[in-house]
């Protein structure tokens, strides 16, 4: 029997990587980058569930009757209510690079919460089978934001966040260790488990 064929909906090349890691050789995946006719989507949901959804569907439209997967994610910093939150791509600024979020999350956390530096990491992901079927996921890793950012690896938020049970940031820690551990890792174990009955 062929792989089947899985669309994900992320031009984020550091998300992307952390994809093909996790599912491995047994899915033939594709991404939204080699569709010239796709669009992204205003991310403008109130949850991650919301955008998640937002960009399944559009990317749904595209491909009927393949898997579709979409990703929403982000960094909740349980002293500032959440934050970043839905925000964490843009935190500072609609064209913000991830060492400009870094630095306004260090900043944000040293000012309001210096003492809680507690967070987590938050990845939805809702999928349409070939039948069109919705089914939603979620995977969370909980841990502590880091005085200063350390470490090369990775991407966004990996150089300030300490995983819980580690003493380095997932950057210092590298790809293996975040692919065992992290909340895109768990989501997409879950995600796999539904391929896998379905095949
Ligand atoms: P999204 O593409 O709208 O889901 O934005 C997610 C944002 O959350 C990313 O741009 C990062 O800033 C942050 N983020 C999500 N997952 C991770 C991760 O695994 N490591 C570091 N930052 C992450």
């Amino acid at each position: 029997m062929s792989a089947p064929q899985l669309w994900i909906s992320t031009t984020n090349q550091g998300k992307l990587n952390e994809f093909r890691n996790l599912i491995g050789g047994s899915v033939d995946i594709h991404s939204v980058g080699e569709l010239a006719n796709y669009y992204p989507p205003p991310e403008n949901g109130q949850t991650f569930t919301d955008n998640a959804r937002i960009k399944a569907k559009t990317l749904k439209a595209l491909k009927p009757g393949a898997w579709v997967i979409a990703d929403d994610s982000g960094l909740e910093v349980d002293g500032l209510g959440g934050l970043p939150g839905v925000h964490s791509a843009r935190y500072a600024g609609p064209k913000a690079s991830d060492g400009e979020n870094v630095a306004k999350l260090l900043k944000m956390v040293q000012i309001r919460s210096a003492a809680n530096r507690k967070a987590q990491f938050r990845c939805v992901l809702v999928a349409y089978d070939p039948a069109g079927v919705e089914h939603v996921v979620e995977g969370v890793v909980t841990g502590t934001i880091a005085t200063s950012a350390k470490g090369k690896g990775g991407f966004g938020y990996d150089p300030v966040f300490i995983p819980e049970g580690k003493e380095q940031t997932f950057s210092e820690l590298g790809i293996a260790v975040k692919n065992q551990i992290s909340h895109r890792a768990k989501a997409i174990r879950q995600f796999m488990s539904l391929i896998e009955q379905s095949t």
